[in-house]
């Protein structure tokens, strides 16, 4: 059977930053900003993108799209005894899926009850007591969260129905699923930064701590987080890859889905930082008394943020429902990308009836996902994604930038990249995929390690 390709370029493209641009955007992105210099932050992320990102990017899209194969029959291409390499950047995001949509799930939860603002009185009693009773230790395995798991469905459901017709049905999603997104946080910034105090929230967000460029954990940082918000070493953009068409253009796409990427995470921030600067001017408190990241800032301060808006309680469930809803479609795309890199690889080694698959990989996912769904699911999740998404990524980063710089060859593939693309590749490439990517991973491996030992 011919392999299945994209309708158009753009269903591709829109697929890619649907990957790219999600639930790390809008709550990672801004607070690693935040606590890693402010507008200085900008340096070593840009230089992180151009100089290992994108490279890395154009690679995987090239490598799927060269070999027409997912990252476990194009590594066995490449050498044999290599496929383990695919395979465990297909299994690492396998269980990411398992808690991301966990995550979802919670989505889906604040998205209801933003009809009348149901946290209003306690945003933090309402995530870790009253309701979703998520709590901070380790918890009790049978004391399972409905409310929870009920969302858990919805979006397994959701991306049963979004894979079923592969790049077809996928084509159709992304183009409200990509776009939606961003016009919501175009309006949100738009509210955000006409309330009283916004200038104070977005200073945080840009003004440059320079002093911070010194410190090699801001670097990691930042390199780390381009890794993590395009999407790299999950097999996925190797996957997306291999449903084009031989010829199709490598360089631009990989530049429009980092830049389209990018974008996405400044409006967030800007959108995040104008309320909290907003927050923190209703409580008379400094702004960094009210910044935190991650799922707290998504399920607790923003929601608070939102009790406070003025207009009342309708104008306030409107706030929410926008909020809940951009978080949604924002993460949806990259929840089904890593559902689909693994179909990609499966059916690529077992010739497995792809619905069959889907379906027994998303009851699968939905029974994982329950052991995220209990009172402690969240300290376990924490656990989990640091193991994920520190070491397996920097892992299979490492093992695949070889592969590819060493193994098939740098040059070969840079060659191949500037046949297809209408803006030419220079010798750079080679260096980084060589040289630079696999160096600055074992580094910041090497720091991880190390503050682990602390
Ligand atoms: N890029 C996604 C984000 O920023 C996260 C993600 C990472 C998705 C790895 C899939 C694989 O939220």
């Amino acid at each position: 059977m011919a392999r299945q390709k994209w309708g158009s370029r753009w269903a591709f493209v829109l697929a890619a930053v649907g990957s790219a641009a999600g639930l790390g955007n809008a709550w990672r992105f801004p607070y690693m900003a935040y606590s890693n210099g402010g507008g200085a932050f900008y340096v070593p992320y840009f230089i992180a993108l151009f100089l290992v990102g994108i490279p890395l990017l154009m690679a995987e899209f090239a490598i799927g799209q060269g070999l027409q194969s997912s990252a476990p029959k194009s590594m066995a291409i490449i050498r044999k005894n290599a496929e383990f390499i695919g395979w465990f950047a297909v299994i690492g995001g396998a269980i990411i899926t398992f808690y991301y949509n966990v995550i979802m799930a919670y989505i889906f939860n604040y998205l209801y009850y933003s009809f009348g603002v149901a946290w209003k009185d306690d945003p933090n009693g309402f995530f870790f007591g009253k309701f979703l009773q998520v709590s901070s230790g380790p918890g009790e395995l049978g004391s399972i969260r409905w409310p929870i798991v009920i969302g858990l469905a919805l979006t397994w459901l959701w991306i049963y129905f979004i894979l079923r017709k592969g790049t077809t049905s996928v084509g159709k999603t992304v183009a409200w699923t990509v776009p939606l997104p961003v016009v919501l946080l175009l309006i949100l910034g738009i509210r955000g930064i006409t309330l009283d105090g916004a200038a104070k929230g977005l200073n945080f967000l840009f003004e440059p701590n320079f002093a911070k460029l010194a410190d090699p954990r801001v670097w990691a940082n930042a390199f780390g987080q381009i890794f993590f918000t395009l999407s790299l070493a999950f097999g996925i953009m190797i996957a997306y890859g291999s449903y084009n068409k031989k010829e199709e253009d490598i360089a631009n796409n990989a530049i429009i889905t980092a830049l389209g990427n990018s974008a996405t995470s400044y409006l967030a921030g800007i959108a995040v930082f104008s309320v909290l600067g907003y927050m923190a001017t209703q409580l008379s408190v400094p702004v960094d008394k009210v910044v935190s990241g991650g799922i707290g800032l998504a399920f607790v301060v923003y929601p608070q943020a939102i009790s406070l808006f003025p207009g009342g309680v309708v104008v306030q469930s409107i706030i929410g429902l926008l909020f809940f809803l951009m978080l949604l479609t924002l993460g949806i795309d990259s929840a089904f990308s890593l559902v689909e890199a693994v179909e990609a690889a499966a059916s690529d080694k077992f010739k497995v009836n792809k619905k069959a698959f889907l379906i027994g990989f998303s009851i699968f996912g939905f029974l994982a996902g329950l052991l995220f769904s209990t009172q402690g699911g969240l300290y376990w999740l924490d656990i989990i994604d640091h193991f994920v998404s520190v070491y397996g990524l920097l892992i299979a980063g490492i093992l695949e930038s070889i592969i590819i710089g060493w193994l098939f060859g740098a040059e070969k593939l840079r060659k191949y990249i500037n046949e297809v693309s209408e803006i030419k590749i220079g010798k750079w490439f080679n260096f980084s995929i060589k040289f630079l990517i696999p160096a600055v991973l074992i580094i910041i491996l090497g720091l991880n390690f190390f503050d682990e030992l602390k």
